[in-house]
């Protein structure tokens, strides 16, 4: 989609609005809001409906010429990076279809920067033009709407839209791998996709295929990957951008094309949403992306677990012990729990093979973090609380939230294993899948060594959307680009 700051004159006042007379344009409404504009249709509306206003509530208007679309932004004083974004989603969502060029107004006096608002309109506006249907659909129906004008004087709108282009890409090809059936997406083509990304963007590509893995020690990664007959990867992008520094992030993906569950097999409604298993494997390869294509002053490792979780003849069995990377053995004692299994060993290639020392995970990890959050924080576990607080903080900035949950040495005992030395799911809680999500992040933290800060995202419930939202279609949701980029940019 076309973008564009409309160059005609200077839109700072809303009396400049009324030189629109005709076409769509969009007007951001505040909840209570007295509307200042002095369109009779606007504000005749507006004094019969003294309410309007709430969050994403959308009223078209039209006189002859002008179809007015008012949006609700919601309360004045809740607005900010993730509502703006939203809201020129909703927007976009109420044009795609109707018309060719709209023309959008700006909600007046928000506290944030030109720059900041250029890239939350582009986002919003990028994130709703995606639409994985149009790459299957044998009667495709392209959106209509090709160009937004964007009524605005601040100069600084432009680098903002720039920046915002360039995030709402890379989430774009995350979300198109991640809305990409399983049939399409194997390992191999995701394989291809990071190889193809790697030479566009000069990043230095590892990758090990399983007997590679096998060789090395990688035992709870093969365990999981044994059980399909697609080839299996651990895939790793390396981008130097400070090579003075020993500082060195680690990002980790989940990457598990489809889960079935393995022999503990999943039941069959929604088995089908399991292609999104892959989500933290895509997310990683996206910031990869743009943190190089920003050339960042950071150096960093992104690892993506990449392997489908099948029942075939070779698949591992309830009870089997694993030995990791890490030097641990694990219990298998349901082989549904296959994220935290590729994990440990991704996590143990990270700090021994790329001796990264500031680590991050993104994993579709547990249906227990749906239950707590529901689709819209993403859990965030850690050893390190302040580390933690300042991604917390990064995703505040950028329209994407986060919780952090508890993980005190109580839980460590959930998952002490009978003779091996820790069990893939959690026990001993008053019912079972007690602290599921919490068992879980402790596992992978078996994986992390001494005094290296880590973050767990257990981003189940904020990785896709089974339904549209009011300014993003279903599907793949992108979510942890924009926070992990905004942090590592941020640590200079
Ligand atoms: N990929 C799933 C988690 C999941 C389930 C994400 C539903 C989104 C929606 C993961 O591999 C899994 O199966 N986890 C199990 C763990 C359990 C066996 C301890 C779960 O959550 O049921
Ligand atoms: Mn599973
Ligand atoms: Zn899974």
């Amino acid at each position: 989609m076309q973008i564009a700051i409309s160059d005609k004159q200077s839109f700072s006042t809303n009396k400049k609005l009324e030189e629109i007379k005709d076409g769509y344009l969009v007007l951001p409404i505040f909840e209570g809001e007295k509307a200042k504009f002095s369109s009779e249709l606007v504000s005749s509306f507006l004094k019969e409906n003294p309410k309007f206003g709430k969050l994403y509530e959308v009223q078209l208007l039209y006189s002859p010429n002008l179809k007015i679309v008012l949006i609700g932004l919601g309360k004045k004083d809740k607005f900010d990076f993730g509502k703006l974004q939203n809201f020129a989603g909703a927007a976009t969502k109420y044009l795609l279809a109707k018309t060719e060029e709209a023309n959008l107004a700006l909600p007046k006096g928000l506290s944030l920067s030109g720059e900041q608002i250029g890239q939350a309109l582009s986002i919003g506006i990028q994130l709703m033009d995606h639409d994985p249907s149009l790459d299957y659909k044998s009667k495709k129906e392209p959106h209509k709407l090709k160009k937004i004008n964007l009524l605005s004087s601040d100069p600084k709108l432009r680098q903002g839209l720039e920046r915002g282009n360039l995030l709402s890409g890379s989430i774009n090809l995350a979300r198109k791998l991640a809305d990409m059936p399983a049939n399409e997406l194997s390992p191999t083509v995701f394989l291809n996709h990071a190889k193809d990304l790697a030479k566009a963007n000069n990043l230095e590509i590892t990758v090990l295929d399983e007997a590679h893995a096998k060789k090395k020690g990688m035992g709870a990664f093969v365990g999981v990957a044994q059980g399909s007959d697609e080839p299996s990867y651990l895939i790793a992008l390396e981008y130097t951008g400070n090579s003075s520094s020993k500082e060195k992030w680690g990002l980790l993906g989940k990457g598990i094309t489809f889960d079935s569950g393995g022999i503990s097999i999943k039941p069959s409604s929604n088995m089908h949403e399991m292609k999104y298993d892959m989500c933290g494997a895509a997310a990683v390869l996206a910031t990869m992306q743009v943190l190089a294509k920003l050339k960042v002053k950071n150096n960093i490792v992104g690892i993506m677990a990449v392997t489908e979780n099948l029942p075939g003849g070779k698949a591992q069995r309830p009870g089997d012990i694993v030995r990791t990377y890490s030097g641990k053995t694990a219990e298998v004692l349901n082989t549904d729990a296959e994220g935290r299994l590729v994990l440990i060993d991704a996590i143990a290639w990270a700090q021994k093979d790329f001796k990264a020392n500031k680590l991050i995970d993104l994993a579709t990890l547990t249906g227990a973090i749906v239950i707590s959050l529901g689709d819209f924080n993403t859990g965030v576990f850690t050893n390190n609380v302040q580390f933690a607080k300042q991604l917390i903080n990064a995703g505040g900035q950028v329209g994407e939230k986060y919780w952090l949950m508890p993980m005190d040495e109580d839980y460590d005992e959930m998952i002490k294993g009978e003779i091996g030395d820790i069990t893939n799911i959690g026990h001993g809680g008053s019912m079972p899948g007690a602290a599921g999500s919490i068992t879980g992040a402790k596992f992978i933290e078996a994986g992390v060594k001494e005094n290296i800060p880590w973050i767990h995202l257990d981003i189940a419930g904020t990785a896709w959307d089974s339904k549209p939202k009011p300014y993003r279609g279903a599907g793949a949701t992108g979510v942890g680009i924009k926070t992990l980029v905004k942090l590592i940019e941020g640590d200079k």
